[in-house]
């Protein structure tokens, strides 16, 4: 057993309070939906005490970085290393871990000549443990929900979010229940919740009407709901931002730009941002933009046809099943937060979508296909002169390549897009297709094949 972490002199750790986004009620608790008991909207945390805690940003910033060299249990996790701006914990065991964040920031160079802004970035969240960026809220809500008490834990999901809540309660000692569309999430992300041992229901709804499900359960039976609803799942989140700060030498970027589905994330990294600036720790802030797909764009409406005041809820559809979401729950954070940065809301088609995700994995590193909207939202943003050439552009890469093999095998066979409205258009995505060949095992024919291909 590794020893527990090093004790850091002089930083001490954060109380928390639960405030809500609409009427500002400020409390110590927060019931089983995470609403507030007054007026019904979201919950978010809140740090009450941060000012008189003494942290400089020195410290806190070298804080962090020596806890990169240290080999106990909490500091190898690339969210609790950031723990200052977390919830605190009592002792540093009770944490739920899987060694989630430390997740790598690279250049794209193919995909910086695509779109002509040579500073283009990748933070790729899916190389967490279960393979997408809930592992670094999961670690922070499923700890609490232990810490709560619960035996049970339980989420609605598009299939990310049931893999890593399954990960993390199996890790926990906890039972955990999955409510998903039937038919309509990827067999890779299903099979992660069935290996961890979740209780899986598929339902015969979408997203949509499996979170409406979970909210009138956790009203009636003793189980602890882990979508990014719960606001611990979101403080994990934040850390994406810390860490991606960090890798850039604590230099913002000038641009981040986030796929949006049920809004929490763009929410969370926006938070991190507006807390990282009011801290001191970064001098100016980056613009937070939320790519979303054109058949699931309620924020892009929300925002174009009334103002960012009440949501515009649509009937979604897109073959990026992770964001196939039409009622998003953090609409009203992520408006606040894409205002308070500056940020644009924007969509992407199918085809763009598919597109940019062949020229992400022509890269070596690849992404889920609710990934790549962020660099199909980019080639608009930079057409609309949003992105300008000589500034620094962060994509989010939200899920693994392996998420959704289906939708890639179709895509290099040319299946995606038959007998639907973009199939003219995905013509020219053709070059960028390399479908498997099969052939009889004989040298000649792998010869040919090479020559074929060198052409
Ligand atoms: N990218 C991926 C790979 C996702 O799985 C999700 C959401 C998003 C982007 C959108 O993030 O909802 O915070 O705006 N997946 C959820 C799930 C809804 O159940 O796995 P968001």
């Amino acid at each position: 057993m590794p020893p527990l972490s090093t004790p850091t002199p002089g930083v001490r750790q954060t109380e928390f309070r639960f405030r809500c986004i609409a009427c500002g009620d400020v409390s110590d608790s927060a019931s089983q939906n995470f609403r507030c008991p007054h007026c019904g909207d979201l919950l978010e945390i809140t740090y009450p005490h941060w000012k008189e805690s003494g942290h400089t940003t020195q410290e806190l910033k070298s804080t962090w970085g020596q806890r990169r060299l240290s080999h106990s249990t909490i500091d190898l996790s690339g969210v609790w290393r950031f723990r200052e701006l977390l919830p605190a914990l009592e002792r540093d065991d009770q944490a739920i871990t899987l060694r989630e964040g430390n997740t790598p920031l690279y250049e794209l160079p193919q995909c910086a000549r695509i779109t002509g802004v040579p500073r283009l970035f990748a933070k790729h969240q899916g190389l967490n443990p279960t393979g997408s960026f809930k592992d670094a809220g999961m670690t922070v809500a499923a700890t609490f929900a232990r810490l709560a008490g619960f035996r049970w834990v339980a989420c609605a999901s598009t299939g990310n979010t049931s893999a890593s809540m399954a990960a993390y309660a199996a890790r926990g000692g906890m039972r955990s229940l999955v409510l998903v569309p039937e038919g309509k999430i990827s067999w890779s992300k299903l099979s992660q919740a069935l290996d961890y041992g979740a209780v899986t229901c598929q339902l015969r709804t979408d997203f949509d009407g499996c979170l409406r499900l979970l909210q009138e359960l956790v009203l009636r039976a003793p189980v602890y709901q882990l979508n990014s609803i719960n606001p611990f799942r979101l403080e994990g989140q934040k850390t994406l931002a810390f860490e991606l700060l960090e890798q850039l030498d604590w230099q913002p970027p000038d641009h981040i730009i986030v796929p949006g589905g049920n809004l929490g994330n763009s929410s969370a990294i926006g938070k991190a941002l507006l807390e990282m600036h009011a801290l001191g720790l970064i001098s100016r802030l980056p613009k937070l933009s939320v790519i979303q797909a054109e058949g699931a764009n309620a924020l892009v409406r929300t925002l174009r046809e009334a103002a960012g005041k009440r949501l515009i809820s649509v009937q979604a559809e897109t073959r990026a099943t992770a964001i196939r979401i039409g009622n998003p729950a953090s609409w009203k954070k992520a408006a606040h937060v894409l205002e308070a940065t500056g940020g644009a809301c924007e969509q992407v088609t199918e085809v763009e979508i598919a597109q940019a995700k062949a020229e992400i994995g022509a890269e070596g590193i690849g992404c889920e296909p609710a990934s790549a909207v962020t660099l199909a939202g980019l080639k608009k943003l930079v057409k609309q002169g949003f992105v300008k050439a000589e500034e620094s552009v962060v994509l989010v890469l939200t899920g693994n390549l392996l998420k959704d093999p289906d939708y890639t095998m179709e895509f290099h066979r040319g299946d995606l897009f038959k007998g639907t409205a973009g199939e003219n258009a995905s013509a020219g995505l053709n070059p960028l297709r390399r479908p498997p060949i099969a052939l009889d095992a004989t040298l000649d024919a792998v010869m040919r094949t090479l020559e074929q291909a060198e052409k």
